[in-house]
């Protein structure tokens, strides 16, 4: 029998233990530290005129990196001036240290600058993109990998990175489902939580920390018809139950700033939503960081209908906003605002202080060139370590979709394989999307990685076998930076001919498919999700030959995949696992590492039936099984996704029995436990996924037919079986109200525990207060 090498499951625990410190640090500790730094913000601010005040919170972009349609002018001289708070998009020691010596030698008050940039996924080493990450399921493996990410984004000079993005997202055609933890409120809180942390590490005056910004503050996931920037429409209970959450759990894990997003909230913008960005960030929340606006989101508001640049720049500060990016709305009228008394000095001293607030926080007063050490940047980037951990977190993000016959795992010697399509020995689509800092051209191509695993043992045909795309006008689009993708000097046809007859020399088909890195990400909406058709007519010219076909598949969003999931033999989803990608997926595909990831979001069967989710309400007239007729379905195809929420096949085969719970009947504050027994049935050791669900079947409003409350990675050798025990309070069972009350109300609960969110083990409690 082959031996498998599994890495144990990370423990959340320790990261728990690791993290502590901060938690356990004094109140009377907490009150000093505050006072101090109070003491030392205030005489800084005596010393500041207005206009320098302004200054604080204007952000302008460096340049090196363009991720918007306008950008800043004379930098150099506004830094100087006192004009500017903070630098993003700009990185690397050298070009640092200058803007920072700018503005701590060059300008009056030698207040330093913070220096941002979209670190998403990794910095330099490239992580697998954030659906991904979501997917392994192990918040310590995700934890790591942002502090990985804080490490080398602060050995080039940073000290903040806009991650996470906590927006729960139900839309598989909004592009940056891809940035995000996927569709559940509880796992995506967690993710969201486990991020911060290690970015932000045990202080953030550490050297190797770099403050967290959450965005995109609120609900940005919910644009209608998945059009990127488009408006949300939201009841407040479903903010309050599916959305707020994550953002929540980053606050309460200690993130130190926000970012307002595009869209608007209850009809207001969120970058000028006084509610938003006081009543539920500040007053409710308890919030102490500062907010910056997206990209240009407060000029946009205009757009929006609020009013002219003056107008919309003085309801943003009133309304809770601290930072400008890019717009200089703030910068350009907040002088006259407060001449005409449209502002007071009240409202500009509080956003000004938030920044510079953040900036002691982040010890850049006691030494602006902290993570300035040119010896870190050429010593902590692209490490073999945290290649490693690339590699690693990438294996635990793969999702086994299918896996028929067993053909997965493929043998490491004797035979051999046809390697087809365009992500075959591709490096520039293996990072994703997100990748400022990532080099392309050091990422592992598929190719490559399996050359490095079989040698010569496998005899490998490769053929490119379609474009990414035929698809001209597509193509522009996709081509938003140049080269990113291309037609190929050979005609389509003789393309797939090349491709099956490699395949005809081959025992197996491995086709590696999917989305490009520039299919998924910002302003990347698509309306179909499919494979693109270049690579579908491939595919279907070779499933004619009638060997067995493995999809690796590449994409930044659930597919529809209903062709591919009958014709296949084998599909293994990869999603675009970062600067490692090769070499992980032929760790999994020959049988390395055994795949344990988990789907995060529902794959719909088709577009049409979007928004699907796994949390949803149970309506009228839900439909299970007999007559369609007047119930909730369509006439033309199942309400069931293709692959739902939770669900990942391992090579080998988990079963559950058993479950059992503490009691029946409950009252008050009792701890239920719920047990159940997973065996290990199949031929090798594997890691899975247990998963928790709550229903709560009668309450004062309609609930959704079940929730994710918990869950538990364990590792199961050949043949082991295991009792995974839940401890269930009614502090799992609250839920917010029509009056946003957030409480449990007794009756009846629905206790599932199971392998995915649709394949479950019930049990009925009642519980009473
Ligand atoms: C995106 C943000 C990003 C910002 C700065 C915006 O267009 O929505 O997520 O952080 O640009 O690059």
């Amino acid at each position: 029998m082959k031996k498998y090498f599994t890495q144990k499951p990370i423990v959340y625990i320790s990261a728990a233990i690791l993290f502590c410190f901060p938690l356990s640090k004094s109140v009377a500790q907490d009150k000093t530290e505050t006072a101090k730094m109070n003491a030392f913000v205030n005489g800084l601010m005596k010393k500041m005129t207005v206009d320098e005040k302004i200054g604080q919170l204007n952000l302008v972009t460096g340049g090196m990196a363009i991720t918007g349609s306008v950008t800043n002018n004379g930098i150099g001289d506004g830094v100087k001036k006192g004009s500017i708070g903070g630098i993003f998009g700009l990185y690397g020691t050298e070009s640092v240290r200058k803007m920072q010596e700018a503005a701590v030698k060059g300008s009056r008050l030698h207040i330093p600058l913070i220096f941002g940039l979209d670190v998403i996924h990794g910095h330099r080493t490239i992580f697998p993109i954030p659906l991904g990450m979501s997917a392994t399921w192990d918040l310590g493996i995700i934890e790591h990998a942002a502090h990985i990410a804080a490490k080398e984004a602060t050995a080039e000079g940073l000290n903040w990175v806009f991650s996470p993005m906590v927006d729960i997202a139900r839309d598989a055609r909004w592009g940056r489902i891809s940035e995000g933890s996927g569709e559940d409120p509880y796992l995506g809180g967690k993710v969201a939580a486990a991020m911060v942390r290690g970015y932000q590490g045990t202080s953030l005056k550490n050297a190797d920390a770099v403050m967290a910004c959450v965005k995109h503050f609120a609900l940005y996931g919910a644009a209608e018809a998945g059009r990127e920037y488009n408006t949300v429409d939201m009841s407040k209970v479903a903010m309050y139950n599916y959305y707020l959450p994550p953002y929540k759990a980053a606050l309460d894990a200690g993130a130190g700033s926000f970012m307002s997003s595009f869209n608007v909230v209850d009809g207001v913008p969120a970058t000028t939503n006084k509610w938003l960005l006081t009543d539920l960030l500040r007053k409710q929340w308890g919030f102490k960081g500062f907010v910056v606006s997206d990209y240009t989101s407060l000029n946009e508001t205009v757009d929006h209908g609020m009013g002219n640049l003056q107008t919309v720049s003085a309801l943003a500060l009133k309304a809770g906003l601290d930072m400008d990016m890019v717009g200089e709305g703030f910068l350009k009228t907040l002088k006259t605002s407060l001449q005409q008394g449209k502002v007071t000095q009240a409202d500009i001293d509080l956003a000004c202080r938030r920044v510079l607030e953040a900036k002691y926080k982040l010890g850049l007063f006691d030494n602006p060139y902290k993570s300035l050490d040119p010896q870190r940047e050429k010593t902590e980037i692209m490490t073999d370590a945290n290649r490693k951990s690339a590699r690693v977190t990438a294996e635990h993000s793969f999702v086994l979709l299918k896996n028929a016959n067993q053909i997965l795992p493929l043998k490491k010697s004797g035979g051999s394989i046809a390697l087809v399509g365009p992500l075959a020995d591709n490096k520039r689509d293996m990072l994703g999307t997100w990748v400022i800092g990532g080099e392309w051209e050091k990422s592992i191509s598929v190719i490559e990685g399996i050359k490095h695993i079989v040698g010569d043992n496998v005899k490998i045909n490769y053929a490119k076998g379609s474009n990414i795309t035929d698809d001209t006008a597509f193509m522009k689009r996709l081509n938003f930076g140049p080269g990113m993708v291309s037609l190929d000097k050979q005609s389509p046809a003789d393309m797939i001919e090349d491709a099956v007859k490699a395949a005809k020399k081959s025992d197996i088909i491995v086709a590696v498919v999917g989305e490009s890195q520039s299919m998924s990400g910002e302003s990347s909406s698509r309306s179909d999700i499919s494979i693109p058709e270049s690579q579908q007519l491939m595919l279907k010219a070779l499933a004619k030959l009638g060997k067995p076909i493995v999809i690796v598949l590449f994409n930044g969003r659930p597919l529809t995949l209903t062709w591919e999931n009958e014709n296949a033999a084998a599909i293994l989803d990869v999603w675009a696992p970062g600067t490692e990608a090769g070499n992980a997926i032929a760790e999994v595909l020959f049988g390395n590492y055994n795949p344990s990831g988990k789907l995060t979001t529902t794959f719909p069967r088709s577009v049409g039936q979007i928004p699907l989710y796994y949390n949803h309400l149970n309506t009228g007239r839900p439909y299970s099984s007999g007559p369609t007729k007047f119930k909730s379905n369509y006439l033309d195809i199942s309400n069931d996704p293709l692959y739902p929420f939770g669900y990942g096949l391992s090579y080998s085969s988990f079963s559950y029995s058993n479950l059992k719970l503490s009691k029946t009947k409950l009252k008050g504050n009792e701890t239920l436990t719920a047990t159940v027994t997973v065996t290990n049935n199949g031929p090798y050791t594997g890691e899975e996924v247990v998963q928790l669900y709550i229903g709560d079947p009668a309450a004062s409003i309609s609930r959704p037919v079940k929730e994710l409350k918990d869950f538990k990675k364990v590792n199961l050798q050949i043949g082991e079986k295991m009792d995974v025990t839940f401890n269930i309070t009614p502090k799992q069972l609250k839920f917010y109200n029509s009056q946003l009350k957030y409480d449990w109300e007794p009756g009846e609960f629905i206790i599932q525990v199971g392998t995915n969110s649709a394949d479950t083990k019930a049990a009925r409690v009642q519980w009473v207060k």
